[in-house]
Order: structure tokens, then C-alpha cells, then sequence
């Protein structure tokens, strides 16, 4: 049995098995408790141990980070947890010598990230990997209840998607003796694919192709980005969810995603109430309250020229000052959020320099259809757009970009035969995860960050 449904099990005469890592030892003259704790719920269970009665019971080795097996009865307790487990006998499985690294005080996340093989034996962390799960189930239950269609697109791809040249090249040329064509440039048709390749950075385009005869569907896996970004909110490796929805324009996208993360958060809210109410305590004062009102409050929109125009009213606020055509960044988005709308916002039609190439072209020619999710605290959460699904709009747009029309020709297909209406978004998982969590830095919600300079365990 696992502990929190040991937790849940009523006093009885019968015998059951506890099996987990001691969290503490506290030694009395005749009693010894030890706090157990398998992962399965935040909470561990008490063991109490009557010396007197076990006489002949040997507790050498049973130390914090030690994994016991203990057989005992479910007793009533007189402390914080309804019930305890009332020691028959106990074997020490994997003894946990003085060095282990979680002793018993607390430690900061920077200490744990450089323990991150075993950080998640913590409170947080496993509190975190526990709400993780649950947003992952429930984003796959969202999409599988409204009838999408969960598509697997790859990792390894030949085409940027964002077009910010931010990707991570695979190869298995020889660095030290690259081979080289006449023109004195590398010779790729030499290389495992015979072309330049690269880990993807987003599952769009290809997702794309599939809403484009599958109507709905969606993907959720790892993505890449080489962006020398030194954030609390960027990964090299993160895991993203987008879906993609034909015969849909950009409200609809919009309705989608507000519906999409009210769910996933309501979900934690219902599933994880023992870890939520930790975080609430221990890492962000008032989370469940703000996901709360998130869930219950619609979603502010706005465009992005008028979000310009309010946060220029501003700028003295701000280090970088905005004006139409500048990108929206971190402290501005968390002004409109936090100060403005008091809840989460999305901007609407970008300028078109700002965003990327498929976004569907408005009949300003100046602004594009898309659309970001940003959330207080964090900021973007959520980007997505209607696509541009005119075959004449998108080649012309991809001209001005020099983007050379060989490279996305089956994107372009897409355009050519049968084409419709479309959109979609991408969620950041992390993001998300840090957002529900009230979890400062996006480095501490994924098991192993990878970021610049870092790629550990
Ligand atoms: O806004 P982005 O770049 O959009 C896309 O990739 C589109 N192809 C999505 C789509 O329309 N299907 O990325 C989407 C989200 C961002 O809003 C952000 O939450 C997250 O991905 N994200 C990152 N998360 C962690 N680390 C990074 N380096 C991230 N870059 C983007
Ligand atoms: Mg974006």
C-alpha cells in the first residue's frame, strides 16, 4: 500500500506494510517516531515505535534518507494526522549514511537544483512533481473530452518554425573535419539526412498538416530553444501543448484557450488540495485565491495598439519604454496584468514585424492575427494566431522575409489544396506549472532543467 492510502485507512487489528524513506527520527526514553514519507502524498505517516514492548527491536541505520519496510496497525493519533501506524516490526532495506545531502533543515532551491537527482524526496519538489502529473492528465483529458486528436509531430525537423534561428543542430558530422563543398561552405548532403537539421522548436507546422484532415487536433512533448536567455522563465528544453484547429478563426482560438487553462487549473485545485495549500503557505502567499479568481473572472482583451497606447502613458515606469511597433516585454506585460486588468489578458493583432511569418495578415497589411496569453506575475503564458491561409498573402509574406519558398513547400501544399480557415497556440507546460504553483523560478518545475551553461544529470 502507499502511504497516503495508508493515510486514509481506518484503525484495525490487521497488519499492513509501510514501505518508504524515513523523513525524521525522533528518539525518546521509551518511544522512537519516525516520519515516513513514499512520494505519494505530501503528508507522511507517523510510526510509532514502543521500545518497552519491542524489546529486542533493532533500530541501528534507521536515519533521515534511510528506506525502511515496517509492518505495524492502523491506530488512532493524537496529532496532526487522523491516524499512525503502531510498530510490530521494522528492516532496514537501504541504509543513509551522515553526508546525505537533505538533512533535516530547509534548503534553498539553489542548493536542491544542484541535487536535483534528489530534490523531489523534498516537500517541493514533490509537491511540484505531483501537480505536474495532474496538469498533465488534465490537459490530455481537456482535449480528448472536446474531441481532439493527439498527434505526435518530430522532434527532429528541417524547418524553423518561429523563424528566430534560436535551434539546436543535430549532426553527425565530424566537428574536427567538417566536409566541405567547392563554394568552401559545409557540405550537408554529407551529413545523416543529407540537409541541415535541426531539434524542432515548436510542432506547429506539422500539426498544422494534420488539423488540415483531422480537423482538431493537438500536440504536448519536449521542444528546444538555443536562446541565451538567462530567465526565470526560459528553458532550453521545454515541454509545450498545441493545439490546432481547422475551420477556426482567431476568436475562436481565443475562446479555446481561456476554456483550455480554467480546466487545467480547476483540475489541480480539485485533485492536489494538500500540496496546493503547501504552496500557499511555503512558496506564494494567495495562489490558490488568484487561480481561484482566474477560473471565475473572463479574460481581459485588448489589442496590442492599445495596450500600446496605455502602457506609453506610463513609460516613465518602465527600463524599456514602448511605442507602436515594439515588442510587449516582461515588465510591461505583469503592468497590464497586474496594474490594468487585475486578471489574465489577451493582446490581439501584433505588429507584424514582431511576430512570425504564418500569422494571417489583417487588412491593415500592417498587423497580423495573433494573439498572446499573458498572465499576472508571469506574463506570456499562451501564443498563438489564426494562420495565414491564403496561398498569394503567405508566399508574398515570405518573400519580404527571404524565407526561400523550397524549404516550406509542403507547408505551402497545405495552402494550394483545400485549404480553410485555421488556428491554434502553444502553451509553455512550465510556464503553466509555474504559474499553478506559485514556483518563482521556471528552473525548479521540470525535473532536469537544461538552460545556458547547464546540462547536469
Ligand atoms: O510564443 P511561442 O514561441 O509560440 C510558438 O512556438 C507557436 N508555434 C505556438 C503555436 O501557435 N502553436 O511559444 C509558445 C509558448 C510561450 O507562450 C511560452 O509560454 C512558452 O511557449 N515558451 C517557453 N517556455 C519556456 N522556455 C522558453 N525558452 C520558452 N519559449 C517559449
Ligand atoms: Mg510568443
Amino acid at each position: 500500500m502507499r502511504i497516503k492510502d495508508l493515510l486514509n485507512t481506518a484503525p484495525s487489528e490487521k497488519i499492513v506494510v509501510a514501505e518508504g524513506w524515513v523523513r525524521t527520527r525522533r528518539d525518546g526514553k521509551n518511544v522512537t517516531f519516525l516520519e515516513l514519507n513514499d512520494g505519494s502524498s505530501l503528508k507522511g505517516l507517523q510510526v510509532v515505535i514502543d521500545k518497552e514492548k519491542l524489546n529486542d527491536i533493532n533500530l541501528d541505520g534507521i536515519s533521515t534518507g534511510s528506506s525502511v519496510h515496517a509492518e505495524g496497525v492502523i491506530v488512532e493519533s493524537h496529532g496532526e494526522q487522523k491516524v499512525e501506524l503502531s510498530l510490530t516490526s521494522i528492516a532496514l532495506i537501504g541504509e543513509c549514511p551522515d553526508d546525505y545531502p537533505l538533512q533535516k533543515k530547509r534548503h534553498t532551491v539553489e542548493f536542491l537544483r544542484e541535487k536535483a537527482h534528489l530534490r523531489a524526496r523534498t516537500n517541493l519538489f514533490g509537491a511540484v512533481a505531483r501537480v505536474r502529473n495532474t496538469m498533465s492528465y488534465a490537459i490530455h483529458s481537456f482535449f480528448q473530452e472536446n474531441g481532439f486528436v493527439y498527434v505526435n509531430t518530430p522532434i527532429i525537423t528541417a524547418s524553423d518554425c518561429e523563424g528566430a534561428g534560436e535551434q539546436f543542430q543535430v549532426t553527425t558530422l565530424d566537428l574536427e573535419n567538417v566536409p566541405k563543398g567547392e563554394d568552401g561552405k559545409v557540405d550537408y548532403t554529407k551529413d545523416f539526412f543529407g540537409k541541415m537539421a535541426n531539434l524542432t522548436v515548436s510542432g506547429q507546422l506539422e500539426g498544422e498538416t494534420y488539423a488540415l484532415a483531422l480537423k482538431d487536433i493537438y500536440t504536448f512533448g519536449p521542444t528546444f530553444r538555443a536562446e541565451n536567455s538567462n530567465t526565470t522563465r526560459h528553458l532550453a528544453e521545454f515541454w509545450m501543448v498545441e493545439p490546432e484547429m481547422a475551420f477556426t478563426d482567431l476568436y475562436g482560438d481565443m475562446e479555446v484557450a481561456e476554456k483550455f487553462l480554467k480546466y487545467v487549473f480547476s483540475r489541480v485545485l480539485e485533485k492536489n488540495p494538500e500540496d496546493m495549500a503547501f504552496f500557499d503557505n511555503f512558496v506564494l502567499k494567495g495562489v490558490i485565491e488568484t487561480l481561484e479568481h482566474v477560473i471565475n473572472s473572463p479574460f481581459e482583451h485588448m489589442t496590442y495598439t492599445d495596450a500600446i497606447s496605455i502602457l506609453e502613458k506610463v513609460n516613465d515606469k518602465f527600463e524599456y519604454q514602448v511605442h507602436w511597433g515594439s515588442d510587449i516585454q516582461s515588465e510591461h506585460e505583469r503592468y497590464l496584468t497586474e496594474v490594468v486588468a487585475k486578471r489574465p489578458v489577451i493582446v490581439t493583432d501584433y505588429p507584424k514585424e514582431i511576430k512570425a511569418f504564418y500569422m494571417k495578415m489583417n487588412d491593415d497589411g500592417k498587423t497580423v492575427r495573433g494573439m498572446d496569453v499573458l498572465a499576472p506575475r508571469l506574463g506570456e503564458i499562451i501564443g498563438g494566431s489564426e494562420r495565414e491561409w491564403r496561398l498569394d498573402v503567405l508566399k508574398e509574406r515570405m518573400q519580404e522575409l527571404g524565407l526561400k519558398e523550397e524549404d516550406y513547400w509542403w507547408y505551402l501544399e497545405l495552402r494550394k489544396f483545400g485549404s480553410v480557415p485555421h488556428s491554434g497556440f502553444g502553451l509553455g507546460f512550465e510556464r503553466a506549472v509555474q504559474y499553478v504553483t506559485g514556483v518563482q523560478n521556471i528552473r525548479d518545475v521540470i525535473p532536469y532543467p537544461r538552460y545556458v551553461k547547464s546540462a547536469e544529470f
